[in-house]
């Protein structure tokens, strides 16, 4: 499990390099705003103490954000009349706790304005949530760039009714192998789902009139009797 975790963690440092690589370093406010990473930690510490599953919520944020245009924020931008963003793309509507990170933006201008990204924000709450639930504390690079292009239809993210090979597609296409893919999607170990994306594979897969044969039938007996007669219900998968 430890091994898991500190695989998940390097491969996520891996997808969130940017290629401002060379300016990005440990510490990077500890002069400009020495106060930057401990305000980023006590609002997340905060915020866990409400409710847990705060962490897979800036895990999931995290990884779609770095999927589209590297980790650069853009998922944090608001659509306008002109421009639908990322947020509104349909993998986006069901990411929580943006609100978390607005929050932890307007405490970081009231102590260093301009200074401290939302991408560098979003990379250190996430670190700091999983630290929370019992996984490592790891050391982040900061010194990333706000993007300033944000569009739903560049939101390419695999979905729940993706093939293998297509999954594999949309990681290869990022420079990540199947074995970064497998390690990263140990982030499902917490977090919650809608029934909708699955409920087709437990009772009625692809019109066949029964659950998904290639599934742990356990597993569908139990999906069965946590989604119940409603559908679109969220489960927890685990509380950390
Ligand atoms: C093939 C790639 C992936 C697919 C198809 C996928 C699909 C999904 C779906 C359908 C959900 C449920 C969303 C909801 O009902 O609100 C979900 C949740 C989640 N995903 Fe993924 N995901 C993928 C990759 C990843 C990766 C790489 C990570 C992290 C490194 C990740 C972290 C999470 C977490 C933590 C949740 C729970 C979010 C919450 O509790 O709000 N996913 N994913």
């Amino acid at each position: 499990m430890k091994y898991i975790q500190f695989n998940i963690l390097f491969v996520l440092a891996l997808i969130t390099l940017p290629s401002t690589l060379a300016k990005l370093r440990v510490g990077f406010y500890r002069r400009s705003c020495p106060e930057a990473e401990s305000i980023v930690q006590q609002a997340v510490q905060k915020r866990f103490a409400a409710d847990k599953s705060v962490t897979a919520a800036l895990l999931r944020m995290h990884f779609h954000d770095c999927f589209v245009r590297g980790c650069d924020a853009s998922i944090l931008i608001d659509s306008t009349d002109d421009n639908q963003a990322e947020k509104a793309a349909g993998p986006n509507l069901t990411v929580r706790e943006y609100s978390l990170i607005d929050q932890i933006k307007s405490m970081l201008e009231a102590a260093c304005p301009q200074t401290v990204s939302c991408a560098d924000i979003v990379t250190l709450a996430t670190r700091d949530a999983v630290s929370l639930a019992g996984g490592p504390k790891y050391n982040v690079l900061t010194g990333r760039h706000d993007g300033l292009v944000s569009s739903a239809s560049e939101v390419n993210l695999p979905g729940p009714a993706s093939t293998v090979s297509e999954a594999r597609q949309a990681f290869s296409a990022r420079g990540l192998t199947i074995n970064d893919m497998v390690v990263l999607l140990g982030g499902h170990t917490l977090g919650v789902s809608h029934c909708s994306f699955f409920k087709d594979r437990l009772s009625n897969f692809q019109g066949t009139g029964v659950p998904d044969s290639t599934m742990d039938q356990e597993l569908v007996t139990n999906l069965k009797g946590m989604c119940g007669s409603n559908p679109n219900i969220i489960w927890i998968r685990l509380h950390s």
